[in-house]
């Protein structure tokens, strides 16, 4: 078996070899690309692999992250590519990727339990009243404001996926009057599950804060627009960890500057880096941080890709096949 790992970042892509190769040590795990020192004719390649000396097929696999259309022009056997990250869309936008290649995305691996705890910050925030306080504190103001028990804020998911639903489930089980929508049907403990377009506008109209999980999609793009924003309770707080298409940025600075939204926590943007000179980066009802909500776990994640490895190589099936139709 050969495993071929791309990563735009070195010490990354050495990092998954490295976890890659303890997990499979039969597996023959390569870097791509290969330090030209270090290349070898496809011949002398095919050679050195156990599974050719016995006349077997060599089973190919691809693991890692934004790999550029030139990794599949040079892996055209692969069997199916492992990317390492939950989204899907920068690689289903890609030219280059074959047609019929499976892609299998990363479920779970650590993220939930991340992305939990940075929505979490970010919903006490709101409950303590947290940026009324840093506020009088700068204007030496000692003023005691009502405090409010958790059942009393209304937080809307968007997106009930492994990391959304796993999200939603563990806020309502803190307590959080908890609602969630997604585009099929889901039943999850103590969440008002919503789907379909006639409860878009009930699901908003619902949400003190709005958290986006959702994938990008022909359907989710510019999803939360001047319409989507208006239909928020006054005072919402928007918090978006999916990607930062889903939102329409200009709408999204004309409802902070005049419409009903209280503030943003972003951590994905349209364009990443956030370009110097952008109006968030210095918007007061803006908190963001550099897509760092949920980053990838290396340990973990390698541990659930080489055990779907061997189950594939054994013939059975796995989970987080991406459907390229729904695109997620
Ligand atoms: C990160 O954005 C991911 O998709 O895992």
């Amino acid at each position: 078996m050969q495993l071929s790992v791309v990563h735009p970042q070195k010490a990354a892509r050495d990092h998954w070899c490295r976890a890659l190769r303890a997990l499979l040590p039969h597996a023959q795990v390569r870097a791509w690309p290969l330090p030209r020192s270090r290349r070898k004719s496809p011949a002398i390649e095919a050679a050195v692999t156990p599974e050719a000396d016995c006349g077997q097929a060599v089973t190919h696999f691809g693991v890692g992250w934004k790999p550029p259309a030139e990794y599949f022009a040079e892996h055209p056997d692969l069997a199916a590519f492992f990317t390492a990250g939950a989204g899907v869309d920068h690689l289903l936008d890609l030219d280059g990727l074959p047609e019929r290649l499976p892609v299998i995305r990363l479920e779970d691996a650590g993220m939930a339990d991340q992305m939990f705890l940075y929505c979490l910050h970010e919903i006490l925030r709101r409950l303590t009243l947290a940026g009324e306080y840093e506020r009088q504190q700068r204007e030496g103001l000692w003023r005691e404001l009502e405090s409010r028990p958790a059942a009393s804020l209304r937080v809307g998911v968007f997106g009930l996926g492994a990391l959304g639903g796993e999200l939603a489930r563990r806020l309502a089980a803190m307590g959080f009057a908890v609602s969630g929508f997604a585009r099929s049907p889901h039943r999850i403990d103590g969440v008002n599950c919503l789907h379909g377009a006639l409860q878009w506008p009930v699901f908003l109209a619902g949400c003190d804060v709005l958290i986006l999980m959702a994938p990008l999609t022909a359907q989710t793009r510019g999803l939360i627009d001047e319409r989507a924003l208006a239909a928020l309770p006054a005072g919402a707080w928007l918090i978006n960890v999916a990607r930062g298409a889903l939102v329409d940025e200009a709408a999204l600075l004309a409802a902070l500057d005049s419409g009903p939204i209280a503030g943003a926590t972003l951590d994905v943007f349209q364009h990443e880096p956030l370009p110097a000179g952008h109006a968030f980066w210095q918007h007061p009802k803006i908190r963001l941080t550099p897509h760092v909500a949920a980053q990838t776990l290396i340990a973990p994640s390698a541990r659930q890709v080489a055990d779907k490895i061997l189950r594939l190589q054994q013939g059975e099936s796995v989970s987080g096949i991406v459907n390229r139709q729904r695109g997620y």
